[in-house]
């Protein structure tokens, strides 16, 4: 009898023991006793960046219109393109206890505090679109583009482009976000050396801005730009007004690659306006959601969910455009 109490006694230290050690990535599986959520029990937190975009307007569309479908509760902000509003905005979805939380980091840095609150009241964080630079155990998975990628596709575009080289410049988009930071990377990783970028401003992501730096580039070189590298249609559809405004013809004098492939685009390519774009899909709701679910039923995710994306051209792009979702 007395061996077997101590067997018992070594037996639940060891439960113990290991029950406490485990963690880190690893996210917590739900309670024996507590049944796995359905769809329609989700309570979801939802920052969003803002409205900067017409891309941005498919992204918003897409997770409220899932929403909508999957009868799941959506508490949906909008950060105006500031980061404090975003940081409190996760605060308050922390303070309701919401079951899942999903937000698009407007910049790569500055989330480790808020996104560590998240993980100590045990609520799962999704990074949609873009990607913090936040430790692994801090976010059950990242859903979204290789902006990378897009970059390199769009230097690749320009080497076609201008194939006896030439001079252009580059609308950035905003500042430390991770599209701007890595659209600006991979373009240089694969565009030539014959082709100078003889300047390189940030338009914010927004068409108005887009407009207003390319005609500070115009009256500071003119005639001496040969190509236009935007990281979004919105500033490239500002910017193409510019070139018009100022005598050039976009697309022509100037030739122009840019990123999302939203319906504008496919309408300036149609006019022969713009020369590429290249897809940075938005659609990200349905995805997001399957996620969400499988992160609060205590699943591990992977590190990253990538989107499949496209390049397009003014052949074609007539007969798609009355196919694009956005
Ligand atoms: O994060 C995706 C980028 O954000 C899109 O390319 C841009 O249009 C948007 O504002």
């Amino acid at each position: 009898m007395k061996k077997f109490s101590l067997l018992m006694i070594a037996l639940l230290m060891f439960v113990f023991v290991v029950g406490c050690s485990s963690g880190g990535a690893e996210p917590a599986a739900p309670a024996a006793d507590a049944a796995a959520k359905n769809m329609e029990d989700l309570v979801v937190g939802y920052a969003q960046i803002g409205a900067e975009s017409e891309w941005r307007t498919a992204n918003t569309a897409s997770i409220q219109e899932t929403a909508k479908t999957l009868n799941v509760d959506l508490r949906f902000s909008d950060a105006q393109q500031k980061q404090e509003n975003q940081i409190a905005a996760i605060r308050s979805y922390i303070a309701e206890g919401v079951d899942v939380i999903g937000f698009s980091p407007v910049v790569e840095t500055g989330w480790e505090t808020v996104l560590q609150e998240a993980k100590d009241a045990g609520i799962p964080v999704i990074m949609v679109d873009r990607r913090a630079d936040v430790p692994r155990e801090l976010y059950a998975t990242y859903l979204g583009s290789d902006f990378v990628e897009e970059g390199r596709k769009a230097g690749n575009e320009m080497n076609t482009l201008l194939s006896d080289g030439g001079k252009i410049v580059e609308l950035v988009g905003t500042v430390g976000s991770a599209p701007a930071n890595d659209r600006y990377s991979g373009f240089r990783e694969t565009v030539n050396s014959n082709i100078e970028i003889i300047d390189s401003q940030s338009g914010d992501f927004t068409r108005a801005k887009g407009k207003e730096v390319m005609e500070a580039f115009l009256k500071k070189y003119g005639n001496e730009i040969t190509g236009l590298y935007a990281h979004n249609d919105d500033m490239a559809i500002g910017a193409i007004q510019a070139i018009e405004e100022f005598g050039l013809k976009p697309g022509v004098d100037i030739k122009i690659v840019s990123i999302d492939a939203v319906r504008g685009a496919f309408e300036a390519m149609i006019a022969g306006k713009l020369n590429v774009t290249v897809e940075c899909n938005p659609l990200l709701g349905p995805q997001f959601y399957e996620l969400a679910l499988r992160a609060v039923n205590g699943e591990s995710l992977p590190e990253w969910v990538p989107s499949e994306e496209s390049v397009y051209y003014p052949d074609n792009a007539a007969e798609l455009l009355p196919q694009r979702q956005y």
